[in-house]
């Protein structure tokens, strides 16, 4: 079982001079305590400036830490890899929709969000922790002082700190796309690194209550929900899809508005 962190319990702890200008607003933004000295207390997360970069820490400071940040050769390696074929474009259904608008409603580390915007969607992301939207938004605002991934992240994406469930209840006009990449049991089949996988089901626990979010996202009707899933898990909630894609360990379920 992973152990939960609780987000109320989060400081924050510039490793620097020069990161304390950041850790001072990340504190205020979080109501998190800024701390000038670090103990060695396992399992207490904290949130690290270093490097001019938020890092997430679980227990002792000298271990990496976690943060998000988008790679623009690692999705151009990707997109030349895949092309517009690949599993996730036909998931998205880009052919059909080439910049379609995609809500990326579990966000995470906004690895999945950032390829969609780099093959052309326009991308909102939803994230419900606190923590990890910090390290995505940082992410964001680094990402925009970069010449190379600027343009992509100023024209295609944009980022909400909510529940989804409840933020899809309160949106007028749905998009095309509603992408959903719940947390799964087993580290093996994500876009984020093991390590990275470990940290962030420590922070948001297993998102048990997925099958809700699946039931809000049909609810808003767009032209389809995708859902990635482990390949041989049970589609979620037991809905059946109206037809899936498969990888090598991940699978796209997809959802057709005739269909929901
Ligand atoms: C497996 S991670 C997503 C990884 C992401 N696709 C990426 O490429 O980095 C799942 C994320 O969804 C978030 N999440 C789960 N349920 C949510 C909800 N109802 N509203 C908003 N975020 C949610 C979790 O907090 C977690 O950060």
């Amino acid at each position: 079982m992973p152990i939960i962190i609780t987000e109320g319990r989060i400081s924050i702890y510039p490793s620097d001079e020069s990161s304390l200008e950041k850790a001072r607003y990340w504190s205020a933004r979080l109501g998190a305590p800024l701390v000038m000295q670090l103990r060695n207390e396992k399992q207490n997360p904290i949130l690290v400036v270093a490097n001019n970069r938020l890092e997430i820490h679980l227990g002792h400071s000298k271990q990496k830490g976690v943060f998000a940040e988008f790679s623009l050769t690692k999705a151009h390696a990707i997109q030349r890899q895949e092309g517009k074929n690949g599993l996730l474009p036909r998931a998205i259904g880009l052919r059909k929709h080439p910049h379609a608008t995609v809500w990326d409603v579990t966000a995470g580390l906004g690895q999945d969000g950032f390829l969609l915007a780099c093959y052309g969607c326009r991308v909102h992301w939803v994230e419900r922790s606190r923590i990890v939207a910090a390290l995505l938004e940082d992410a964001v605002q680094r990402g925009l002082a970069d010449r190379d991934t600027q343009p992509i992240l100023q024209d295609h994406v944009t980022l909400d700190t909510a529940d989804a469930i409840s933020w899809m209840h309160e949106q007028c006009s749905p998009p095309e796309v509603i992408y959903l990449d719940p947390m799964f049991a087993k580290a093996n089949a994500s876009a984020l690194s093991k390590k990275e996988m470990q940290v962030l089901r420590s922070l948001v626990g297993l998102d048990d209550d997925a099958p809700e979010l699946l039931a809000a996202a049909l609810r808003c009707h767009p032209q389809r929900v995708v859902v990635k899933r482990p390949l041989k898990a049970p589609p979620l909630d037991g809905r059946a899809p109206s037809f899936s894609l498969q990888g090598t360990t991940i699978r796209y379920d997809i959802y057709l508005a005739e269909q929901m």
